[in-house]
């Protein structure tokens, strides 16, 4: 039976537009989601946007319009994004969505009955731009050092808290357990150091005279939960807990939550107390990715700096950004984009790399024997290419090193074009005596293109889907692995040359 693997998104807040950094990240687990499919595994894949919270309340009072006709108006600009970006997610959940509010009601409900709320007071600093409550000892003269454009407001409420406290040790002895819970290995030495420090209780609840934005808590008048504590539920939610069984059965555990470097101690801290204190078995593993920068500096509202990632689908498509990310991103690290940068990369790698080798192997094909040929033998360096390319994706994407992976499928591509100009099978062509030989080349060259093809449709899905219908071998839904194997290929199919892969930047720009 196909493994179970349910993979989310962090949801985006919707207090500005979509920009890189929000698609970078579901562009990344797109590609995860993807290859499991692709690897046979049953996928199920959430995204979606976080509505509640002061930083919505306070935006849509800017713009002068209730908080939920703000966020109705915003959240379809995500979901439009993540759509041109070929983003294949079974749901796009929102905090506002009605199933959501019973889920964060129902869990509530379990941890509190388990004895892990209780009413007390909160006094302290609370940062909008982070939504969450901040010690001293967090703030860097008096700024968080995340949003120092943003004042630290000053609370003092009647709250709910949540025993934080009592969690710290199971959670340090499952991360103990089970180092795997957190990946990279930077980010889990920071959440052990952040866990080795002092974890105290914290609020779960803000009184609606300060925030009116939120779910009601049935049993705390008054008060609306804490955006964070209603965020993170949604993971449950989009997996019907306490609502669909079925769902739930085959889905929970086999968590993989994909995040930003920067909301790891809610996601590796907070989530699983909540979890462990609902009785709730625990997500397989958190990663945590690194920051696509713009000169240097982090994109966010607040900056300024920003890319619209569907302007950029709409003017180039989605594969070249979801390349340019993926293969040029260290996962896990942060990464650099630049327009200049990306153009290159589309140049040198897509259209004559890529581009180049598919329209030359098929033309030809075609010119010296109208289709695939027939009677070829197995060309023994590209079959151990293709081998070797299969085996490496195989292995750094299980390891979601998927800039490693896309290098792996990207060696059939510089190799055979280096083969190309290395063998010169125009002078093969004119030699009747290597006509058994051209055809074991051009067979070879055509069947490496078709496994880069597979090894690659996670990446660019719409480009591969084009190579493989060009190669007469039109995918029918999703790959399968099994036609990663060398061979696939039937001899004698006719072909035709078919229209640039990737256009010149100053063709497709032109339309
Ligand atoms: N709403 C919270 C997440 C709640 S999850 C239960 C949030 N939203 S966000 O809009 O600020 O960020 C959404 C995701 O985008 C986060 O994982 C964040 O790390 C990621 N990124 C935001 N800016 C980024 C870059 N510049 N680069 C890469 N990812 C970044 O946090």
């Amino acid at each position: 039976m196909a493994a179970p693997f349910y993979i989310t998104c962090a949801i985006d807040y919707v207090n500005g537009t979509p920009h890189l950094g929000h698609a970078y990240e579901k562009i990344t687990a797109d590609v995860i989601a993807r290859w499991r499919r692709l690897r046979g595994d049953d996928v199920r894949f959430l995204v979606g946007t976080d509505e509640h919270g002061s930083k919505i309340e306070k935006t849509a009072a800017e713009e002068g319009i209730s908080p939920q006709e703000y966020v109705d108006r915003l959240a379809p600009q995500f979901q439009e994004t993540y759509d041109l970006l070929n983003i294949s997610y079974d749901r796009f959940i929102r905090t506002t969505d009605a199933d959501h509010e019973r889920t964060v009601v129902s869990l509530l409900e379990a941890i509190r009955d388990a004895g892990h709320l209780r009413k007390g007071t909160y006094k302290g600093w609370y940062c909008d731009g982070c939504e969450a409550f901040k010690t001293e000892k967090e703030l860097q003269g008096g700024k968080c050092p995340d949003h120092p454009t943003r004042d630290p407001k000053w609370i003092e409420e009647e709250n709910l808290f949540f025993s934080l406290s009592r969690f710290q040790q199971p959670l340090l002895d499952h991360i103990a357990a089970n180092p795997s819970f957190i990946e990279p290995a930077t980010r889990r030495n920071e959440v052990l150091a952040m866990l080795k420090d002092d974890l105290r209780d914290i609020s779960i609840s803000r009184s609606k005279s300060a925030v009116s934005w939120g779910i009601d808590i049935p049993f705390h008048d008054d008060a609306v939960i804490y955006v964070w504590y209603d965020a993170l539920i949604n993971y449950l939610t989009g997996v019907g807990y306490g609502t669909d069984e079925a769902l739930y059965g085959t889905y929970w555990p086999a968590a993989h939550h994909i995040i930003g470097k920067d909301i790891t101690r809610f996601h590796c801290i907070l989530w699983p107390a909540m979890l462990l204190a609902a009785g709730v078995p625990l997500p397989q593993q958190v990663f945590a990715h690194g920051f696509v920068l713009l000169g240097g500096e982090r994109m966010s509202k607040s900056s300024g700096v920003k890319v619209d990632p569907a302007d950029v689908a709409r003017r180039y498509g989605p594969d070249p950004l979801r390349y340019f990310l993926v293969a040029e991103i260290t996962h896990g690290r942060d990464g650099e984009f630049s327009w200049e940068r990306f153009e290159e990369i589309y140049t040198a790698h897509l259209a004559n790399g890529l581009g180049n080798l598919l329209s030359r192997s098929i033309g030809m094909t075609v010119k010296y024997f109208g289709g695939v040929p027939e009677g070829a033998g197995v060309d023994d360096l590209l079959k151990q290419l293709t081998d070797e390319a299969v085996a490496g994706a195989l292995e750094a994407h299980d390891a979601l090193r998927l800039h490693d992976g896309v290098a792996a499928a990207w060696r059939i591509v510089t190799t055979c074009n280096e083969q190309v100009q290395a063998r010169e099978p125009w002078k093969m062509a004119k030699d009747d005596s290597q006509r058994e030989a051209l055809a074991t080349f051009l067979y070879g060259l055509l069947e490496s293109v078709r496994i880069a093809a597979l090894l690659l449709y996670p990446v660019i899905p719409g480009k591969a889907a084009d190579i493989l219908a060009a190669l007469g071998v039109p995918l029918d839904g999703e790959p399968e692995w099994g036609a990663t194997a060398w061979g696939g290929l039937p001899s004698g199919l006719t072909l035709e040359r078919p229209s640039p892969l990737f256009p010149r930047l100053d063709q497709l720009l032109a339309d």
